[in-house]
């Protein structure tokens, strides 16, 4: 990329934003309180952007508003409740920010769910959250992005969107009676892929930046609290794999780095380009999970 300093797997998001000056610049940040979103959240209102960080209770908003102010003073940080597995707390969020200029939005949350669970609304909830939920955020706040001088949208992936090869609608958003959780997690995944793509091709036009990511492998952080496996795994894996602020290099990498035609609808690994699977090029697919997933908000 042209001027871009080169970071790699060690960079950490405080590295990529070093002598970086954000201020004027709105960014929200989605799963918030812990993890990449925490360090996203942190290193980006340390290098002066007003950061809107969301979590999905009053009690993690606060106590997240709390450690962000104590790392860093004088930033500019908001948090905002807001729970990505209820389509009306999504809209609530929403119609908060209504006409307010929104620079980015880093759709991070996510979740590794051990068994069969729905949101609110009956979603199976690994993709119900990874993707429907940041998709009715995405898609209510595109007028407000749209007004931003260079807008931007980071989907936080995973290397996960390999698995499954092709994205399966008769399966989507999972069916109770094959719950798989690497299968639907991969799905959620893929999905999250898929919308950065279709979002770049039906508004790069208007000026919008999509791209996605993967921010490691086992980064260190809670993403296995429910699942005694995950969790085990992780503590081996620890002194050989990322830290959150590592973690968290890619997202801010992508808010942050680089011009429109050199990320829009592209992949990214260790603050790089990387190539993503074949399915995430199917224009089929992207189009008709857009169009399912409208669908899907009409008939809540
Ligand atoms: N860690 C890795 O190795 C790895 C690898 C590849 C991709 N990723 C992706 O990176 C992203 C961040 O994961 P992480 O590793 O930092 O995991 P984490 O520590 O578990 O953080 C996940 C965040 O998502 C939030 N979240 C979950 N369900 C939510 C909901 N219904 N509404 C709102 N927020 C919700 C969590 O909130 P609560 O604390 O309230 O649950 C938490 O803030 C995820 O999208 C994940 O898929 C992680």
């Amino acid at each position: 990329m042209s001027d871009v300093p080169s970071f790699n797997h060690r960079s950490s998001a405080d590295d990529v934003l070093r002598d970086q000056n954000l201020s004027g610049q709105v960014i929200i940040v989605t799963g918030a309180n812990t993890g990449i979103g925490y360090e996203t959240a942190r290193s980006l209102a340390a290098a002066g952007a007003t950061v809107i960080a969301t979590c999905r209770s009053t009690e993690k908003a606060a106590s997240t508003l709390q450690r962000l102010l104590q790392a860093h003073p004088q930033s500019s940080v908001e948090v905002a409740v807001m729970d990505l597995a209820s389509l009306d707390s999504v809209s609530d969020f929403c119609r908060q920010l209504s006409r307010r200029k929104i620079d980015t939005i880093i759709c991070n949350a996510g979740l590794v769910a051990p068994e069969y669970g729905e949101t609110r609304d009956g979603f199976e909830q690994t993709v119900g959250v990874c993707h429907v939920g940041h998709f009715l955020l995405v898609t209510t706040l595109l007028p407000e992005l749209l007004t931003a001088p260079a807008p931007r949208v980071v989907m936080v992936s995973s290397e996960s969107h390999r698995t499954p090869s092709r994205l399966n609608f008769a399966a989507l958003p999972y069916p109770k009676d094959t719950f798989s959780t690497m299968k639907a997690y991969g799905q959620a995944k893929l999905c999250n892929a898929l919308m950065a793509v279709e979002l770049h091709r039906r508004f790069a036009d208007q000026g919008l930046t999509a791209c996605y990511l993967h921010p490691g492998t086992m980064v260190t952080t809670d993403i296995g609290r429910d699942s005694a496996l995950v969790r085990l795994a992780m503590r081996l894996v620890r002194p050989f794999t990322k830290t959150a602020n590592q973690g968290a290099a890619t997202s801010v990498f992508c808010a942050t780095w680089g011009e429109r035609h050199e990320l829009g609808g592209h992949y990214f690994s260790h603050c790089a380009r990387a190539k993503p699977s074949a399915e995430t090029a199917n224009e089929v697919a992207g189009r008709r999970l857009w169009e399912l997933s409208e669908q899907w908000l009409k008939e809540r």
